[in-house]
């Protein structure tokens, strides 16, 4: 019997993972997993029981009776923690930050692991985080690594900061983003890095069409799976 199909898409925040993953889901029908989420609400839910995040202990313990769910609403995939919708709470930056920290403990990692795993279902799966090729599903049939420089990613970042009419700083997002990168490529169980086997999109120069049009070729050469342009 031949097993579902996962496609891995990794790379640092900003990249543009989230609007390619949820097209080619779409696309392919598959589902899809976005890992990044968990983390988030494991650091929104660590706060919410006044835990510190530098507690490793309480925030594995956290980890494992995490009730995390998502359902599809008609304006996308909610995030569900212990029934309340908190989907808006973990998108800020703090989150992000939060979400970074808790991330890095290697305990934390493992007690989410099986979890992630989960969610594989035929026919198949689009996985977006970091370590989704590396470690998560190391036999995904397609690994994406989307990267883009900082500063690309941190004007991305003030684009869409103000068209929520936010006041923004440049140089401040910047800083957050590469305080992130730092962590995430640093850390010393899963950091953010290609798989050997993966195929590298930078996609400093380029849109979302582009994107979307290079990881479908891709794709499709791999796989021989049919995709919509
Ligand atoms: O992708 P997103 O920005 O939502 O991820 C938030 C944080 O969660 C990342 O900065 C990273 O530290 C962590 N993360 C991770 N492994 C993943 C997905 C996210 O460590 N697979």
């Amino acid at each position: 019997m031949s097993e579902p199909i996962v496609i891995a898409v990794d790379g640092p925040g900003g990249a543009g993972k989230g609007e390619l993953t949820h097209r080619l889901a779409e696309a392919l029908d598959f589902d899809l997993l976005d890992s990044g989420a968990i983390y988030r609400v494991l650091g929104y839910a660590v706060r919410k029981a006044g835990l510190a995040l530098f507690d490793e202990d309480s925030v594995v313990q956290e980890a494992k009776l995490l009730n995390l769910s998502f359902e599809c609403m008609d304006d996308g995939v909610h995030v569900l923690l212990g029934g309340e919708d908190v989907s808006s709470q973990i998108r800020t930056e703090e989150a992000g930050n939060n979400a970074s920290k808790v991330a890095a403990y290697p305990s934390v990692r493992q007690a989410l692991l099986q979890r992630q795993r989960e969610f594989l279902r035929e026919p198949g799966l689009v996985a977006d985080g970091r370590d989704m090729g590396t470690v998560v599903f190391p036999r995904a049939q397609v690994k994406i690594f989307l990267d883009a420089s900082a500063e690309v990613r941190a004007k991305r970042r003030c684009l869409q900061l103000e068209a929520k009419g936010k006041t923004v700083n440049y140089e401040e997002v910047l800083k957050e983003i590469q305080e992130r990168d730092d962590r995430d490529r640093n850390r010393p169980v899963a950091p953010l890095k290609p798989a050997d086997d993966a195929f590298i999109l930078d996609s400093s120069d380029m849109n979302i069409e582009e994107v979307y049009k290079a990881a479908v070729d891709y794709i499709v050469k791999k796989t021989g799976l049919k995709i919509d342009l």
